[in-house]
């Protein structure tokens, strides 16, 4: 969508993978606050996103949305103000049918213009968009609909496509969002997080700054999963410029989930300029070697173990689009180290059940 939004994929955080509908103002202005003074923020992190459950089931009397006075008794507005105030920027949820899926606030199907004016009073940044209790027409009709309104609003608010592509929103969503999902909901184990980013790379050739493939929020630091596992995640993610939503809760992270999440190098592959997904090169059984290229020549390499034991897996640079006589330096992003070896035509590694390594590519001659 050409609102000057989404350049390199939206970070920031999302309230859903940990908190459900058990939100309120206070944790959403305590996540603010955690992301600032834990660094993320300056990383890159600066969406936070309220998901479902933040509204009264009933409008009020001229039809518009009422935050829940329980849980949100200052209102949307104070709570943007002291968003913008830590140099964050505030997104919210709604939903392209008559109730959100929670059916505990209603969705905008038949009041887009109203909630768009409403959200961008508000000082709203970002607005996801879900897709239960319709009229039963099609995402197509309803969809543009909001795109319309949040352009008539006179404010750019980025616009997250919640259709859980069923109905490939990658085929027809980057006039109408700056991202779109492509998977149903991620949960925090390993199956899910492998499917959505199996599903979501079938896509890759429709992501460009601007509009983004979404396999969803990330699920490190929930607990489900190993550190390894959520190395995987986060790298795939990352790789496939998905974006980079933080779920889990920011006010109690380990070590081991900052560590992560805070990787600086990982996440300039995500916020690459060039702005191309990465996608499979090779699959053998367990293994998989995913690549895609950066700015500067340079490329993305992922060797992912997906089978129970150890495996030794080569990553040939007819598969990853690479010149074959190229000798190549290698930065192991997770090690944060530069290989001493040069590379030529190959690169080997040994990688544990369930993880994987992940490299920038620079050929030197
Ligand atoms: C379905 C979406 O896919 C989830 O991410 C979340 O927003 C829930 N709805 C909220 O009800």
């Amino acid at each position: 969508l050409a609102n000057g939004l989404g350049v390199t994929p939206p970070m920031g955080w999302n309230s859903w993978n940990h908190f459900s509908c058990n939100i309120n103002e206070k944790v959403i202005k305590e996540t603010a606050d955690a992301l600032v003074t834990t660094g993320l923020s300056k990383l890159g992190y600066n969406y936070v996103n309220i998901d479902d459950c933040w509204a009264e089931l009933a409008r009020d009397a001229k039809g518009n949305l009422v935050p829940k006075k329980s849980t949100f008794p200052s209102g949307i507005k104070a709570l943007a103000d002291y968003v913008h105030s830590k140099g964050l920027k505030l997104g919210i949820y709604s939903d392209a049918g008559y109730l959100t899926c929670s059916k505990t606030m209603p969705g905008s199907l038949g009041h887009e213009e109203q909630d768009a004016k409403t959200f961008a009073e508000w000082g709203i940044d970002y607005l996801k968009y879900d897709n239960c209790n319709t009229d039963g027409t099609r995402p197509t009709v309803r969809y543009p609909v909001m795109t319309q309104a949040l352009m008539k609003s006179g404010r750019p608010i980025f616009h997250s496509l919640c259709e859980w592509g069923d109905m490939h929103p990658a085929l027809w969503g980057s006039p109408l969002g700056n991202s779109w999902r492509t998977t149903i909901d991620i949960n925090d184990s390993w199956l899910s997080m492998i499917a959505n980013a199996d599903m979501n790379e079938i896509y890759a050739e429709h992501a460009r700054p601007g509009g983004w493939n979404d396999p969803d929020m990330l699920e490190v630091g929930n607990g489900g999963m190993t550190k390894d596992e959520y190395i995987v995640h986060f790298s795939i993610w990352a790789i496939s410029k998905a974006p980079l939503l933080l779920g889990c809760d920011i006010r109690n992270m380990t070590k081991e989930t900052m560590e992560i999440v805070a990787n600086q190098e990982v996440i300039a592959i995500n916020q690459d300029s060039l702005g191309v997904q990465a996608k499979k090169a090779r699959m053998e059984g367990d293994i998989q070697i995913w690549a895609g290229p950066l700015s500067g020549y340079r490329v993305a390499l992922l060797l992912l173990n997906r089978g129970p034991t150890r495996l030794s897996i080569t990553a040939f640079w007819d598969d990853i689009e690479i010149p074959p006589n190229s000798i190549v330096e290698a930065r192991d992003l997770w090690e944060h180290k530069t290989l001493k070896q040069k590379f030529l035509g190959n690169l080997t590694a040994t990688v544990d059940s369930h993880a994987c390594k992940l490299y920038v590519l620079k050929p030197v001659a």
